[in-house]
C-alpha cells in the first residue's frame, strides 16, 4: 500500500509500484485536470507538485513517492490559503489561455517558480517554463501572467501583513 497526500488529504494506493502518477490521480482519484500530453517528460502538461516541486507525473512512478505531498490544480489555491492562487488570477487577468489544454501544467510551474523565485525575470521564467509546451503558442502571454502573478502575489501579503499590523495595534 503506498500513502501519499493528495491536495491535502491522505491517500492510499493498492496499485503497481511503477504507476504513474498521472493515473493515480486521473483514473483512481477522479482528478482530472492534471493532463495527458507525451508520457515521456516531455510536454509538461501533466505537471504537479510534489514537496513543492514541479514534477512530471506522468514519468512519476508512485512506488518512488511513499509518504510525499501531492498538490494538483485542484489544490493549489487552498495549498496558498486563497480561491485563487495568484497565478491562477494573472492568467484570467492576461487572459493567458487560448484552448486550454496545457496550462494546469503551466500553472503548476509558474507557481512552482514563484514559490522559490518571487520577481523572476524573462530568462528565469523561460529556464523554469521551457519544458512546458503550447501547442498554441501562448508563450508571449504565459510570460506576462507570470510576471502579473508576482505583482498581485506581492500585493496582496502586503494588504495581508499591513491587515495583520492594524489588527495587533
Ligand atoms: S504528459 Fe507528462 S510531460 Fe507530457
Ligand atoms: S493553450 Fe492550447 S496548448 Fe497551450
Amino acid at each position: 500500500m503506498i500513502s501519499l497526500t493528495i491536495n491535502g488529504r491522505p491517500e492510499q494506493f493498492d496499485l503497481p509500484p511503477d504507476t504513474p502518477l498521472l493515473w493515480a490521480l486521473r483514473d483512481h482519484l477522479g482528478l482530472t485536470g492534471t493532463k495527458f500530453g507525451c508520457g515521456a517528460a516531455l510536454c509538461g502538461a501533466c505537471t504537479v507538485h510534489v514537496d513543492g516541486e514541479a514534477v512530471r507525473s506522468c514519468s512519476a512512478p508512485i512506488g518512488f513517492l511513499d509518504g510525499k505531498k501531492i498538490v494538483t490544480i485542484e489544490g493549489l489555491a487552498a495549498s496558498v490559503g486563497r480561491d485563487l492562487h495568484p497565478v491562477q488570477q494573472a492568467w484570467i487577468e492576461e487572459d493567458v489561455v487560448q484552448c486550454g489544454y496545457c496550462h494546469s501544467g503551466q500553472i503548476m510551474s509558474a507557481a512552482a517558480l514563484l514559490a522559490q523565485v518571487p520577481r523572476p525575470t524573462d530568462a528565469e521564467i523561460d529556464g523554469a517554463l521551457g519544458g512546458n509546451i503550447c501547442r498554441c503558442g501562448t508563450y508571449q502571454r504565459i510570460r506576462s501572467g507570470v510576471h502579473k502573478a508576482a505583482e498581485i502575489a506581492a500585493a496582496t501579503s502586503g494588504a495581508g501583513r499591513a491587515a495583520q499590523s492594524a489588527a495587533a495595534t
